[in-house]
């Protein structure tokens, strides 16, 4: 049976091949999609086609690609793969993209997540030609049920000239209930306060609005999300998380946080799911997320209610994770809420929230400079995505890494970070297998044997005391941060020569 239940977009109906043709070579594309969720499943593959029998005719067909985060294979993947992106944000982890990226083929603006769609309200980006959206169904007065992520679609289906909808069958009808998406926004100078004081609070609307007369195809569509397993927490992930939870305890004992801690965001992948799985069994009850994506660990900490409730933008779960969800929807329904990016991360709900962020990184400085994006200055990784968003603003914030990358031969913990997605100013506890640090309330040159002792790995931290040393003694009368320019970036220029940080 259709979900498009609206008569007037019932006649809009038509193939990904069909509605693929209001798409044209230089359009700027805001796609649906945050992570592996909610991200159109059929246009893309339709589009791949397009561009490649283009590019066979000798035709340049590239377009700009705007998503709500990362996407999957069959969305950024395909697009890539067809050499038709010719810039792209705000955010990706695919590898042929991030190929295309570190080629020079694609220009990426990595923006903060909160930033970016008030960056396209405010024309900072152009014109957004089309948008395609997945959603869960099309209601008989027209309005949007959202699918597994919210992410930017409210502001690319306001902002687009033309508009593509996938209505995915897969998505559980269920869903509806499960979004908020705030439609109060202003513009500058006339922007007024968000009136979010609670996480679980709804400030806007269960759907998603489209003027009718900008939707030029619907495509209904019945594929899974592509949902990543995670590896279980490995002893290295489970030392972290360990930490973590111990100075939580500590913060808790210290009066000042309460018992229920304060709302929790946690980053994608496996060592932020595994801090999660160790907040389970732990004494910690009742407590609330505050986040932008929801993983497997999250909904582990809700099913034996060690989390109350979660506010996301973002389904992030496994297979395993989905039938889980699926199995127990109505049990969430009240629970769990899923609103645009620019509200699961605005800096003023995180502020005013007092959120405990946590997010991984690459690599940091002896003094908390810390680098969440490129490997040795130059190549990008994924991209800054929320943790700029959530790190100056949260209450306490925490970067957790290994201690090593490499199989050991390259230190997380550097003499100065060859890129710095978060400064000294804004870190405050950088946590690894063997220990953590807590910079709160010190000087550069009290943070540096502090993250050196407690956080590096124990075969470089003769090199690092060395460097820390030497960079006292060189300069005098310049020891606020002390640093030989010369040798500063030496470790990671080694890196690129040989493969190890290690000298010898
Ligand atoms: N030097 C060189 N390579 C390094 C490195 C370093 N210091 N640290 C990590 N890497 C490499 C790893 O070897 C791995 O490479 P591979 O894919 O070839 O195996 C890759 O980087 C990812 O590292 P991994 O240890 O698997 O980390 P992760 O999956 O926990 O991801 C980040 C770490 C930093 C890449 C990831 O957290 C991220 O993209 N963060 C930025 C966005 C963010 O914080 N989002 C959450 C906000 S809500």
């Amino acid at each position: 049976m259709s979900r498009v239940i609206c008569p007037l977009l019932s006649t809009r109906v038509t193939t990904a091949e069909k509605a693929v043709e209001h798409i044209r070579p230089g359009d700027n594309v805001g796609m649906s999609g945050f992570t592996g969720a909610g991200y159109p499943k059929a246009l893309p593959t339709a589009l791949h086609d397009r561009m490649v029998a283009a590019h066979a005719r000798g035709e340049d067909f590239r377009i700009g690609l705007w998503t709500g985060a990362s996407t999957a294979p069959d969305a950024d993947g395909v697009l890539a793969e067809a050499k038709g992106v010719s810039s792209r944000l705000p955010y990706n982890s695919d590898p042929t993209m991030r190929s295309l990226i570190n080629s020079g083929e694609v220009d990426y603006v990595d923006a903060h997540l909160s930033h970016s769609a008030q960056h396209m309200w405010f024309g900072f980006y152009g014109n957004l030609d089309v948008a395609v959206v997945e959603v869960t169904a099309v209601l008989p007065n027209g309005l949007l049920v959202p699918s597994s992520s919210v992410g930017n679609n409210k502001t690319w289906l306001d902002q687009a000239d033309r508009v593509i909808l996938e209505v995915n069958h897969w998505q559980p009808r269920e869903f509806e209930g499960f979004h908020d998406v705030y439609y109060g926004t202003q513009l500058p100078p006339h922007r007024r306060p968000i009136q979010l004081t609670d996480p679980m609070q709804r400030i806007g609307d269960p759907y998603l609005r489209v003027d009718p007369a900008k939707v030029v195809a619907v495509v209904e569509t019945d594929r899974p999300d592509r949902n990543s397993p995670f590896t279980p927490p490995d002893e290295t992930s489970r030392a972290i998380a360990g930490h973590v939870v111990d100075f939580l305890r500590h913060e808790v004992r210290a009066g000042r946080m309460p018992p229920s801690l304060l709302p929790l965001q946690s980053g994608v992948g496996n060592v932020a799911n595994a801090v999660l799985a160790g907040l389970d069994g732990s004494e910690f009850t009742d407590l609330v997320a505050f986040t932008e994506v929801l993983q497997d660990g999250l909904l582990d900490l809700l099913d034996s209610g060690t989390v109350r409730a979660a506010s996301a933008t973002s389904f992030g779960l496994s297979d395993v994770g989905v039938e889980r969800f699926l199995a127990n929807i109505s049990s969430y329904k009240g629970r769990i809420l899923l609103r645009s990016e620019e509200i699961s991360n605005h800096p003023e709900l995180v502020r005013r929230l007092g959120v405990i962020a946590m997010n991984g990184m690459i690599e940091a400085d002896i003094y908390g400079n810390v680098n969440s994006t490129h490997i040795a200055g130059s190549r990008i990784m994924n991209g800054i995505g929320g943790s700029g968003d959530f790190t100056r603003n949260a209450f306490l914030n925490f970067f957790l890494t290994p201690s090593t990358a490499k199989g050991g031969k390259v230190s997380a913990f550097v003499p100065m970070a060859s890129h710095v997605d978060h400064t000294e100013h804004d870190v405050q506890i950088i946590v690894s297998e063997h220990g953590l640090a807590d910079l709160r309330g010190l000087s550069p040159r009290q943070r540096a044997p502090r993250i050196i002792d407690h956080c590096a790995d124990p075969s470089f931290r003769p090199a690092l005391h060395d460097y820390f040393a030497r960079a006292q003694a060189a300069r005098p009368d310049a020891v606020h941060t002390p640093h030989l320019l010369g040798e500063a970036l030496s470790w990671h220029e080694r890196f690129l020569e040989t493969g190890s940080m290690h000298a010898g």
